[in-house]
């Protein structure tokens, strides 16, 4: 079952010039009055974009972040929270975002996972550490076409899921609820126009809660929202929102076009 409400994000990836930036925020803006009240939204711009966009666009939209920076070996067990702020020429820790007050934060988008080295542990840290700096998150799972046909999309999925079901220790698991979304990105159906069918997304996403209340809790399984995302568009979003553990979308290149973005996030109504 699902938790009855909604959440729909944007994920405008690395798409953006000023001015393009601009017109999608006024495009957002101007659909603010039709967008679903039981729907929480996020928008995530680049880096570069993210502080005009915060500043720019309407309070009924989050801004979220593409990714924060941790290394692999510099959260060790015994010191956990160290600070990611320092010596990472290009990157942009989860201090950083506090300070700015993004409230998300997008990890482990496969596009990081598959060209970007974030392996199922490094999203684990990442996970940990922008929760203990208050920031929500958004964790993206999927499998590849070839694991789906393999017969391996649930090992891949709760192998994520244990990264990072790890990270997060008991203290945080309680909050899991309302600061963990997870987005189910089936990785062949990412930009391609080929939509997972309603019976894919549904089978997933039920597999997922199942899996929380087996190996984190029945609370935090009930109160988790799960995303699906992989081209889904103004057209296609009614069906799948119908499903009964589906609680949002994650959307990418229909979230670049304030009309379909918006009716995307009225499609729970
Ligand atoms: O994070 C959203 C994404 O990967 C889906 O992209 O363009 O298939 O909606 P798209």
């Amino acid at each position: 079952e699902g938790t009855g409400r909604f959440i729909v994000g944007g994920n405008w990836k690395c798409n953006g010039t000023r001015e393009s930036v601009k017109a999608l925020v006024e495009a957002l803006n101007k659909n603010v009055p039709n967008i679903e009240k039981n729907c929480d939204i996020y928008c995530c711009p680049t880096f570069l974009h993210l502080p005009y966009v915060k500043d720019n666009l309407n309070e009924r939209f989050n801004v979220c972040a593409q990714n924060s920076w941790v290394e692999a070996d510099l959260v060790d067990p015994e010191h956990h929270y160290d600070s990611t702020t320092g010596a990472f020429t290009g990157e942009i820790s989860a201090e950083m975002l506090e300070d700015l007050q993004v409230p998300f934060v997008l990890l482990g988008h496969s596009e990081r996972r598959t060209l970007l080295g974030d392996t199922d542990e490094i999203v684990g840290k990442k996970v940990a550490h922008a929760r203990y700096h208050g920031l929500s998150v958004v964790v993206c799972v999927g499998e590849t076409l070839e694991e789906r046909e393999n017969g391996t999309t649930f090992d891949v999925i709760f192998k994520q899921l244990k990264a990072v079901a790890k990270e997060i220790d008991d203290r945080e698991h309680s909050s899991w609820g309302s600061s963990v979304v997870i987005a189910y990105e089936p990785i062949w159906a990412i930009g391609t126009g080929k939509v997972a069918t309603p019976e894919q997304v549904q089978e997933v996403h039920s597999k997922i809660r199942s899996w929380l209340a087996e190996n984190v809790s029945e609370d935090v399984a009930k109160a988790t929202r799960i995303q699906y995302g992989g081209s889904v568009n103004a057209s296609n979003c009614a069906d799948l929102a119908k499903l009964s553990d589906i609680d949002g979308f994650l959307v990418g290149g229909a979230s670049l076009n304030g009309d379909d973005f918006a009716a995307i996030c009225n499609a729970s109504s």
